[in-house]
């Protein structure tokens, strides 16, 4: 019979626990996923309780106050703590999100966070974008023309069309949603997941763009797209309120309306 195990590295250990400082009434327990590949240990969780009176309302607050003021050495991203970079995006008790739009107040208990899920870790709460980066590059994501640009002035669009981008131009490429889509967790190597599919979409709905039917060439593949099989996971998890499966459904109706 086949006998299935997890690698021994890949058991998470307890960690250590950092108290709030004395005096404090309103406390707060986050427990944070640590894995450092340079120590050769297995990931941990440590616990951090922190006094809410004295931390910001967010998640990435919390998480800046436990760098400053309990373990220098946590490390996770972040930049722009308004949900516009998407670089502080994680799984937050159970579901992915960016840490700097996520209300401590929203989550009972203790916050667990974990870094997105099915990633490669750099280290803690740091995942490996590389390939995710090289599948955006791949769908070739700028504006692709072949007539002559007008002289002196730009590419108009009119304002329906540029209407129709509305809904797709706003990702920030977080990848919350790709790592929170199944198809992409056993597939990620050939399967372009919701975050570069939407993407990839917002060029084919771009009234200037003049590649279209090179660009889904380049879709039509069992796996590329059609490993997509309308869980809209994505689409429940987006941060910025977008429907990648939705997005996915029209480049799938694309290609069929092209073949008949
Ligand atoms: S609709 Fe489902 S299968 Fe398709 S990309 Fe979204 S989560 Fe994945
Ligand atoms: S569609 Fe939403 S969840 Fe997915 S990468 Fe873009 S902003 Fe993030
Ligand atoms: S810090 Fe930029 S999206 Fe959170």
């Amino acid at each position: 019979m086949a006998e299935f195990m997890l690698p021994k590295n890949s058991t998470i250990k307890k960690g250590e626990k950092f108290s709030a400082p004395a005096g404090a009434t309103r406390t707060k327990s986050f427990k944070v996923y640590r894995y450092d590949p340079d120590s050769g240990e297995n990931p941990r969780y440590d616990t951090f309780e922190i006094d809410l009176d004295k931390c910001g309302p967010m998640v990435l607050d919390a998480l800046i106050k436990i760098k400053g003021e309990q373990d220098s050495s946590l490390t996770f991203r972040r930049s722009c703590r308004e949900g516009i970079c998407g670089s502080c995006s994680m799984n937050i008790d159970g579901k992915n999100g960016l840490a700097c739009t996520t209300a401590i107040e929203d989550v009972k208990g203790e916050v667990r966070i974990t870094p997105l899920p099915h990633m490669d870790v750099i280290k803690d709460l740091v995942p490996d974008f590389t390939h995710f980066y090289a599948q955006y590059a791949s769908i070739k994501p700028w504006l692709q023309t072949v007539t002559t640009t007008p002289s002196g002035k730009e590419r108009l669009q009119s304002p329906d069309d540029r209407a129709k981008l509305d809904g797709l131009y706003e990702c920030i490429l977080c990848a919350c949603c790709s790592t929170s889509c199944p198809s992409y967790w056993w597939n990620s190597d050939k399967f372009l997941g919701p975050a570069i599919l939407l993407q990839a979409y917002r060029w084919l709905a771009d009234s200037r763009d003049e590649m279209t039917g090179e660009r889904l060439d380049e879709l039509e593949d069992p796996f590329r797209l059609y490993r997509c099989h309308t869980i809209m996971n994505c689409s429940n998890v987006c941060p910025k309120g977008l429907s990648p499966g939705k997005a996915i459904a029209e480049v799938k109706k694309m290609v069929v309306e092209r073949h008949i």
